[in-house]
Order: structure tokens, then C-alpha cells, then sequence
């Protein structure tokens, strides 16, 4: 090693040193000045001798390449997860069930620790060095996002060298969970609002949103943080689970300080109870305690059913509450023209955020749970996002509380309102009311649709009072607009062309995720990938009768129903012609299939039936789809394979008289194995 190059690892050894002891233990040993006289001293060098640079140096945790796709990768060994626990009662059943699967005379061990409430990730470090890091995705295939997890600074990008670990550790998987502390998810919401950027609605969505970020230069501004919980090595016999936390320790990644080990499920019980008191005082958001067998030799013997460990459960903390004032109740249209109640409470802060509004569902519930103007009532933070009222404190229920009435004209633009048959909402019928082209506009550019940076609640309601947006093809053409945009006040050039840009981005956005954005009545999330990976492209969906979409897997009539309505609506084929003009996709393409390439299952179509013991029968189904498979209903002449388990009924019969193939649940297995292995 030549004395430059020496002097190269010396600068970056004593930079991971201080980056360790700054961001994983919490405990800088020099000034800030100090520090950045380092990394200029080593980006100086790295300069003069580029050949010189490796991905493992401190300098190389942000790139400038932006990622375009998150690439879909395969874990060696699947991401699990847990099944949940609500009751002392529950975590004895556990127990037992640990027990019934060991040897009678075996001691049991538990490690209890804390359910971090982020998003999962795993790490694959190849001879000491970050190697890829990818999403949990579903389990079997998640996305790469390396580029932004070497962004973190507490996640080494080399582990520490400890002469005490005797493991080779030449190839293992970290597993842990990235999240955010709640005062730094507060500060970033603050930033956002005054820009005019779309708020989070907690750390954990924060977390998540910015992990899929495509410039790793934003992630690295943003106040990312890291535990990590699982060591993978399969070529070595690890011992304990304590001993992996203290390993991953060692190696230096950040290793949540509560754990504690508990020889009897009385004890795991009592730390349990501790650790929901303890969540009160802890800086970032847990939602529940994990319960793990200490002996990975034991773990291995219990095995795994389905998705879940049969070595590890979680048990879930009771969702926080506190009291508020009701002072107003309000009503809200919605993009379908629904008009809902919410309660406008005196705001209060709970979990993670300040709460001034809580849905209040429709006026059925308003009456069941009486609740007036003027009431102190209980809310709520569930696993959902918004809050919800839990019930009335009658006992505080002062003299002058008043009943709500439910309205009579539409609160926004005043038409008339219709009940439907069987429905407990109240419907706005024009659909010109400026609320619900509101709603729709968001929800078209919302995160989970075609996700556009900057299109938030506050710019579309003054893009739509401005008359710049109607119909989600206005904004397509929100570039002509680009000097009337750039002359309203609070919108500057750069926020105007950062927009710009991610409305063009949209454009590259899946079928699945277009037409999940239309807000098609009842098509979800899932419904539009079902329908996206069934008929392909939007013109087969067009022209597809509604007994072809009930055919498919899991959508049912009122769903296909809706689709027809949708499609034959002239003013909606007009925005989709303009949508395809904008060159939005429509037409699918499937990532997963592309990258599993050929296998059995590819454009092959399945019928379930039956119950299978070792799937569920999403599990079976998302397998299928998985692999470029299609699963529909009913038995046909276009029905490749019948997949029948235990009692399966009619279709089998079906199947036989047509002379359709017939899998067993054993050959399915075995399919699937093949698959996995291509
Ligand atoms: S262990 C097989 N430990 O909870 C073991 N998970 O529902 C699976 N999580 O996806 C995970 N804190 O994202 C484990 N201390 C902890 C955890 C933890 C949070 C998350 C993780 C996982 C989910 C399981």
C-alpha cells in the first residue's frame, strides 16, 4: 500500500469512527469544525486520486444519479412477519404453542424487544462492505433502494472489525427497521407546509415516502434513522438472538437499547406491560413489543407457517387515546360526492401529531354514539391515519350541548342531496361541485396513485379556484400555464419547475397505478392491479363485458358494474383520450414477471379451489401473479389448471368434464420451488 493510499484509509477509518460514535451511540467525540476538516481533507485526495475512490468511503454515501425504477429483488431467505397478539391470553396460547413444538424436557428462552413502528429493510453486506439493500416488499420480493439507504448515516457502509466475533461473516443479511424521530417528523411537516409541500401523516408514512424517493440527495437531507434487529448468516451457526443483537452491535449498527431476555412467559408478560408504560417517554413511535425464542436452534426446529415465524409473535399496545371538546360538527364532500361528518375538536396532541379533526363516518353513527356540539369525547389513533371519535363522556356533558341535523342541500355547491338504497351516506349528484373535483384532483396525484411531488391539498384548491385544473388531463397541460403559475405569489420558479417535473414523471407511472388514480367507484389499490394484470391494456378493459370482469379473481359485481358505468361515460372517455394523448400508460407491463423471467406460471390461467393447508388463498393467488399466472373464478374452456385442495367441490368436477389439467397442493409446492429457483 503506498503511503498515499494509506493515508486515504486512515482519514476514512477515523471518519466511520466519528460517525459511529455521532450517529449510532449519540456520543460526538470532536467539534463539528474538526469533523468537516476531515472530509475535506479526504475529498481533497479522493480528488487528486480518483482511482483511488471505493463505494465503502464516507464520501460516497450520496449519489447524483437519480433511481428511475426501484429495481424488484428476490430475498434469499424470506422477510417474514409477525402474527399479532392483543391479550395476556393470547401470549399464553404462544407459549404453548413454542412449547408443543419442542422437545418436552427443552428450557425456553425468550427475547422480548420493541416493535419499531418504520419500515423494514434488509442489508447484504458482501466481505464487510454494503453490498444492496432492499424494501420488505411482500415478503419473497422487494424493491432495491440502496442508493438511498447508504444515504443513513447510523448504517455503516463497512462494518467495524471486532477480534472478539469468531462468526466469517462473508455474506449476511441485516435486517432492521428505518424510521423517524417524532420531533424530526414534526420539524420536516413544518418545512413542508410553509413550501406548500403535501404534509405526512406520521413518521411511519413519512419514513416509507422518503425511502422512495428517486434523488438520494433529498433522503440524505432528510432525518432518517435505523435499528437493526436480525443477523442472516448462512454460513455460520449462530447462537442466540441476544447474541445477534450484540454482535450486530459490535460490527456497528444500531441496536435498540430495550431488549431484555425473560426465562418465563410470566416474565414476557411483565416486560410487555413495562415497555407499553415506557412508550410514553421514548422519542420515536413503537407500536407494539416483539416476543422472539432466544436459541436459534430452537427457532429453526418451530419453523415457520405461511408468512409468520412460529418462534416470534408481536404483541400489540392499545391504540393511544385522550379527550378533546367537540365545537363544531362539519360536513365534507368527498371526490365520490359523499358527504361526510367531521368533528372539529379544540386540538390536542396525541402520538406523534396535534389532532384538530376526527371523521365521524355518516349520521348513523353520529346518532348511535349521540354525539353533540359542546361534548367532551374520547379520540383515537388506530393503525389507521385519521382519528377517530371513541365515545361521548356523558358525565361531562355540559347544559348547552346541541343535537346536529343532517343537511339538506350539498354544504359546497348547494344542489340536492340523494340517499341511495342501502346506503347510510348522503351524495352530492353534481359532480361539477368544486369539492368533489377537488377530491378527485388529489386523489389522482396522492402517493399511492400517480404520486406528482407538490401536488397537494393547498395548490389544487387554488389551481382549481384559479380555474387552471378541472379534470385530471388539466394537468397535462399545466406547462402552457407555466407563466400564470409562475405569477401567483407564493409559488416561486424553482417550486413551479420541481412541479413541472413531477407531473412529467407521472407520465411513466404503471396501468395499475392510472387507473387506480381515475377513482373508479370501488377500485382500490388491489382491485386495479387485478384488473391491470388481467386485461393487460385499458382498451381490452373497455371492451370487456361485465360477466368477463366478474370473471376475474376476487372482483365481484358491483366493481365490474362500476367499471362499465365509468367507461361508458362520455365526458370520461373524452379526459382518457386526452390522458392517453399525454402519454400516460395504458397498457401493463410487469416488472416481477419480467424479472423472474419464464416459469410455469407465466400467462398460464388458475382456478382455485378447495382449502390448502399450507397456503392461505391470497398466498396461493399472489404466488400465481407473482410468477406472470392469472387467477379467475370460475372454470372455463380458457382454464389452464385447477389448483384443488382438501374437499374441493363443484369445480373440480367441472374441470374433469372438461378435461382441464388438475394440480394437488403438492405439485402446486413444487411449481412454486422450480419457479423461485429460475
Ligand atoms: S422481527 C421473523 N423485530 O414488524 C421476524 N420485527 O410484523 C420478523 N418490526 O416486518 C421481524 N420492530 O418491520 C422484528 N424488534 C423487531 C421489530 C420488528 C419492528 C417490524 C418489522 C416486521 C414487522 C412484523
Amino acid at each position: 500500500m503506498s503511503s498515499i493510499e494509506k493515508k486515504i484509509e486512515s482519514l476514512r477509518e477515523q471518519i466511520r469512527e466519528h460517525d459511529y460514535k455521532y450517529y449510532v451511540l449519540a456520543q460526538p467525540a470532536i467539534s463539528d469544525q474538526e469533523y468537516d476538516k476531515l472530509i475535506k481533507e479526504l475529498e481533497t485526495l479522493e480528488k487528486q486520486y480518483p482511482e483511488l475512490i471505493t463505494p465503502d468511503s464516507p464520501t460516497q454515501r450520496v449519489g447524483n444519479d437519480l433511481t428511475k425504477d426501484f429495481k424488484p429483488v428476490e430475498h434469499k431467505i424470506p422477510m417474514l412477519s409477525l402474527s399479532n397478539t392483543y391479550s395476556e391470553d393470547e401470549l399464553y396460547d404462544f407459549d404453548r404453542r413454542v412449547r408443543d413444538g419442542l422437545a418436552d424436557d427443552e428450557k425456553v428462552e425468550y427475547l422480548v424487544e420493541l416493535k419499531i413502528d418504520g419500515a423494514s429493510v434488509s442489508i447484504n453486506y458482501v466481505n464487510g462492505v454494503l453490498k444492496t439493500a432492499a424494501t420488505r416488499g411482500d415478503g419473497t420480493i422487494g424493491e432495491e433502494i440502496t442508493n438511498n439507504v447508504r444515504t443513513i448515516k447510523s448504517i455503516p457502509l463497512k462494518i467495524k472489525k471486532d477480534k472478539s466475533i469468531s462468526y466469517k461473516l462473508n455474506d449476511f443479511e441485516v435486517r432492521g427497521e428505518i424510521f423517524m424521530n417524532i420531533a424530526d417528523f414534526e420539524n420536516l411537516n413544518k418545512e413542508r407546509e410553509k413550501s406548500g409541500e403535501k404534509t405526512f401523516a406520521n413518521p411511519r408514512n413519512s419514513t416509507a415516502g422518503t425511502l422512495k424517493l428517486q434523488d438520494p440527495r433529498i433522503v440524505a437531507r432528510r432525518p432518517l434513522n435505523s435499528f437493526t434487529y436480525s443477523l442472516i448468516s448462512p454460513g455460520d451457526e449462530l447462537k442466540s438472538q441476544e447474541d445477534n443483537l450484540f454482535i450486530l452491535q459490535k460490527l456497528g449498527f444500531k441496536v435498540n437499547e430495550h431488549f431484555k431476555k425473560c426465562s418465563s412467559i410470566e416474565e414476557v408478560v411483565k416486560v410487555c406491560k413495562e415497555f407499553e408504560i415506557l412508550r410514553e417517554k421514548l422519542k420515536y413511535e413503537i407500536d407494539g413489543a416483539v416476543i422472539k425464542v432466544n436459541s436459534i436452534m430452537q427457532q429453526n426446529k418451530l419453523g415457520s407457517i405461511a408468512k409468520a415465524p412460529r418462534w416470534a409473535v408481536a404483541f400489540k399496545f392499545k391504540s393511544k387515546q385522550t379527550s378533546t371538546v367537540v365545537r363544531a360538527i362539519t360536513w365534507q364532500v368527498g371526490r365520490t360526492g359523499a358527504v361526510t361528518p367531521v368533528a372539529e375538536l379544540t386540538p390536542k396532541f396525541l402520538a406523534g401529531s396535534t389532532i384538530s379533526r376526527a371523521t365521524l363516518h355518516n349520521f348513523d353513527e353520529i346518532e348511535r354514539k349521540d354525539i353533540r356540539v359542546g361534548d367532551t369525547v374520547v379520540i383515537e389513533k388506530g393503525g389507521d391515519v385519521i382519528p377517530k371519535v371513541v365515545e361521548v363522556l356523558l358525565s361531562e356533558r355540559p347544559s348547552g350541548s346541541r343535537k346536529t341535523k343532517p343537511p339538506e342541500k350539498c354544504p359546497v355547491c348547494g344542489s340536492k342531496l340523494f340517499k341511495p338504497d342501502g346506503e347510510v351516506a348522503f351524495y352530492c349528484e353534481n359532480s361539477e361541485c368544486p369539492d368533489q373535483i377537488k377530491g378527485r384532483l388529489e386523489h389522482f396525484a396522492s402517493r399511492g396513485a400517480m404520486d406528482i411531488e407538490g401536488l397537494g391539498e393547498s395548490l389544487i384548491d387554488l389551481f382549481v379556484e384559479k380555474g387552471f385544473l378541472k379534470t385530471y388531463s388539466d394537468i397535462y397541460t399545466l406547462e402552457n400555464l407555466k407563466d400564470d403559475l409562475i405569477d401567483i405569489d407564493r409559488l416561486g420558479e424553482r417550486s413551479i419547475s420541481n412541479l413541472l417535473n413531477s407531473i412529467e414523471r407521472s407520465k411513466k407511472k404503471p396501468f395499475d397505478k392510472v387507473l387506480f388514480a381515475l377513482g373508479i367507484r370501488y377500485v382500490g389499490s388491489g382491485a386495479a392491479k387485478k384488473l391491470a394484470a388481467h386485461f393487460k391494456s385499458l382498451d381490452s378493459l373497455i371492451k370487456a363485458t361485465e360477466k368477463e370482469i366478474v370473471e376475474v379473481y376476487e372482483i365481484g359485481e358491483s366493481i365490474s358494474k362500476s367499471v362499465k358505468k365509468f367507461f361508458s361515460d362520455s365526458h370520461n372517455k373524452k379526459i382518457l383520450e386526452e390522458l392517453k394523448k399525454a402519454g400516460l400508460k395504458f397498457t401493463f407491463t410487469d416488472a416481477k414477471t419480467d424479472f423472474v423471467g419464464d416459469s410455469f406460471f407465466k400467462g398460464k390461467t388458475f382456478v382455485l379451489t378447495g382449502s390448502l393447508s399450507s397456503f392461505t388463498r391470497e398466498e396461493a393467488e399472489e404466488k400465481i401473479t407473482n410468477f406472470g399466472g392469472n387467477v379467475t373464478s370460475s372454470v372455463s374452456k380458457k382454464t389452464d389448471y385447477v389448483l384443488a385442495g382438501e374437499k374441493a367441490g363443484s369445480k373440480l368436477d367441472k374441470a374433469k368434464t372438461l378435461g382441464i389439467s388438475i394440480l394437488d397442493e403438492n405439485e402446486f409446492q413444487k411449481k412454486i420451488k422450480e419457479a423461485e429457483l429460475k
